[in-house]
């Protein structure tokens, strides 16, 4: 056992753990929960969109979602696929098929398939909800075949039993879609905004709790990676998760007792800021930044403001630069992104000691 996970609490970091609470989207769930027991319940069904960008949650409602309902007991086959990679409507529809009842590899159309898949709910007298999700390819590349087929089973057999759920990045696949498939989807439209940083600490409570040993890390460090999640990586709550785990796994391969605001910006940068920021070519820049970070507390990412005035004059001093051209060159590095400002305080994330 290693001396910051917890035994077995590696897990909590993955992606196939589902957490507990899920803090600013129980409303989504409430609300898809509802659209769809009572769509269900009627009989008439337009599918239901969920958007937003990576790392936003959509997964997760859609797989909470159908797991209340599942454990609700009616007849219901439920399952969330992802279309990243599958490339043709037609496979979609036969792994789709395939969770409900045998399904051969290859030899039967599509329209067997269908009748195969229709046929094995009515025998059981069941209805499936199916989560496809990060269709954006699909759709853009067969504009909307999937649901043209989905949508149209129920309206062939007559009793609505298949309940498509579309899950995609971003709208414009389906502004793109032919008006009369269109038409037949969106009955619900559930947007997923990025995070902020507040909201990524409340999401990645649980996975520490749970994940991690008491102390294992700092207040600070758990601020520091939310601001890099936020700023950086888009408000992604993934990337924020695993930034905590690999800075844990980090610690322990350098046998270190716990994470650290430096163990944050190591792990960034080593991972993902050193392909992305070019050098920085002027002298007086790599100058002050080199002071800023090496000046930087183990476990801080914030200068306060008196700090930065000594910081300023100490620079100057040092290097027999002007102080109004240091003040110039640092107000650079922080609209080109090399540190964040905030109240008038310096915010140094991005970058470990060991980079000088
Ligand atoms: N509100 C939340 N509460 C708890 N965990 C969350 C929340 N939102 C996202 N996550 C976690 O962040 C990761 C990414 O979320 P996911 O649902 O896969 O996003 P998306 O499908 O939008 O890319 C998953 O591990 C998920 O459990
Ligand atoms: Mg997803």
């Amino acid at each position: 056992m290693g001396r910051l996970f917890r035994e077995g609490g590696e897990i909590y970091f993955s992606l196939e753990y589902l957490p507990e609470k899920t803090p600013y989207r129980e409303g989504h769930i409430k609300e898809l929960y509802s659209y769809l027991t009572s769509e269900i319940e009627t009989g008439g069904f337009r599918p239901p969109i969920l958007v937003g960008p990576s790392g936003t949650g959509k997964t997760t409602v859609v797989n909470k979602t159908l797991q209340l309902i599942a454990s609700k007991g009616r007849n219901v086959f439920t399952r969330n696929f992802n279309m990243m990679l599958v490339n043709s409507s037609y496979s979609a529809i036969r792994n789709i098929c395939s969770f409900v009842t045998p399904t051969p590899e290859r030899g039967l159309s599509l329209n067997e398939i269908i009748e195969k898949l229709y046929g094995t709910l009515e025998m059981e007298n069941s209805i499936y909800i199916i989560g496809l999700d990060d269709i954006d390819e699909l759709l853009r590349k067969e504009r909307g075949r999937i649901l043209e087929i989905l949508t149209r089973i129920n309206e062939d057999y007559g009793e609505y039993r298949v309940f498509p759920i579309i899950i995609v990045r971003s709208l414009k696949p389906i502004y793109v879609l032919p008006d009369h498939i269109k038409s037949k989807i969106g009955g619900l439209t559930l947007n997923f905004e990025p995070y902020n940083s507040q909201e990524l600490i409340e999401i990645v409570k649980e996975r520490i709790e749970k994940g991690l040993k008491e102390n294992s890390i700092s207040w600070k460090a758990i601020e520091a990676a939310a601001l890099i999640s936020e700023k950086i990586y888009g408000g992604n709550a993934r990337e924020m998760i695993n930034l905590i785990y690999k800075s844990a796994l980090y610690c322990e391969r350098k046998h270190l007792e716990f994470i650290n605001v430096e163990v944050i910006r190591k792990v960034f940068f080593h991972e993902y800021y050193k392909h992305i920021k070019q050098e920085i070519r002027n002298r007086v820049k790599a100058n002050i930044l080199k002071a800023i970070v090496t000046s930087s507390e183990e476990d801080n990412y914030i200068i306060q403001a008196n700090d930065v005035d000594k910081l300023v004059n100490e620079i100057s001093t040092l290097y027999g630069y002007e102080k109004e051209e240091v003040v110039k060159h640092l107000e650079e590095l922080v609209s080109r992104g090399y540190l964040l400002e905030k109240d008038g305080n310096i915010l140094q994330l991005f970058f470990p000691k060991d980079l000088f």
